[in-house]
């Protein structure tokens, strides 16, 4: 059976995986969040590379046949100095800019992310060759809001629309007309956004993009334009590197409340043998 690690500093990846797992519902999944080290916004490139680098290589000891990024933060600072020496496909996920401004033709896009992700040369050269970035595209940083994201099982929403009013909406040069969610993250937040932004603004995110390259990526064939629909359930073995009771049950909530019920992996004692202590890497705040 094929076995797909996914990768991300929390909760947000699972939006990622959701998509997967409309596009590849027989695959296992191995889902690695590191909370222990999150969040990854607000560190330097070069710590997220090396806690990248560490998922990647617990991937590969758990046979893992593909890794995807389901982290846009990752993503920026090490999908590339990971693919030089990578033994399976490495799929990165990056702001779906693009997505947005095609789907939406006329109006100004608003591109959310974290700090790390604005501040990148990947999101420099992602807008430098899109004809059409300058002048609609405007980039913010959240800094805070992935924090708040990841603990919405124990201080609920209302923080998070607080911060979209106080620290997102002075912000905006212009009304958007569609807002990137450049942070996996902020893919469970559409509801707050759609009560500040209004029921028109699009939300675009790159989950199914992520998946169909997944896709080509493993079976060599080009996928469906139309995604399928989710499965019922999943074959998901969850890693989390801090408080991973908590953190587990949050994640089967959230699938739980997208429908797909969990089922554990088919060998569990290949997974279960790997190291589970969490590492700490440097950039850490304390
Ligand atoms: N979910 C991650 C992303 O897509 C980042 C969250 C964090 O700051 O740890 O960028």
């Amino acid at each position: 059976m094929m076995r797909i690690g996914v990768f991300d500093s929390g909760i947000g990846g699972l939006s990622t995986l959701l998509a997967c797992l409309r596009r590849l519902p027989d695959a296992e999944y191995l889902f690695y969040g590191d909370t222990a080290n999150a969040p990854y916004g607000d560190k330097d490139p070069d710590a997220v590379l090396r806690l990248t680098r560490y998922a990647y290589d617990w991937f590969i000891q758990a046979e893992a046949n593909a890794v995807v990024l389901a982290c846009n933060t990752a993503t920026s600072a090490a999908v590339a100095p990971l693919r030089e020496r990578a033994q399976v496909p490495i799929i990165g996920i990056e702001p779906a800019i693009k997505k947005a401004l095609t789907l939406h033709p006329q109006g100004p896009v608003l591109l959310l992310a974290t700090e790390l992700t604005v501040s990148g040369s990947k999101l420099r050269d992602l807008l430098a060759r899109l004809e059409d970035a300058e002048g609609r595209v405007q980039a913010l940083a959240c800094p805070g809001l992935a924090e708040m994201i990841e603990d919405q099982d124990r201080q609920g929403d209302q923080c998070i629309h607080d911060y979209l009013c106080r620290r997102v909406l002075p912000g905006l040069r212009v009304p958007p007309r569609a807002i990137v969610l450049g942070c996996t993250h902020y893919c469970w937040i559409g509801n707050a956004l759609g009560q500040v932004f209004g029921p028109d603004v699009a939300l675009v995110d790159g989950n199914d993009g992520v998946a169909r390259q997944l896709l080509r990526r493993l079976q060599r064939e080009d996928p469906p334009q139309e995604a399928p629909e989710l499965p019922p359930t999943a074959r998901i073995h969850f890693h989390f590197t801090h408080d991973p009771v908590r953190k587990q049950a949050f994640a089967t909530a959230l699938l739980q409340e997208a429908g797909v019920r969990i089922l554990p992996v088919s060998s569990p004692s290949s997974v279960a043998a790997l190291p589970d202590r969490p590492y700490h890497g440097p950039g850490r705040r304390a």
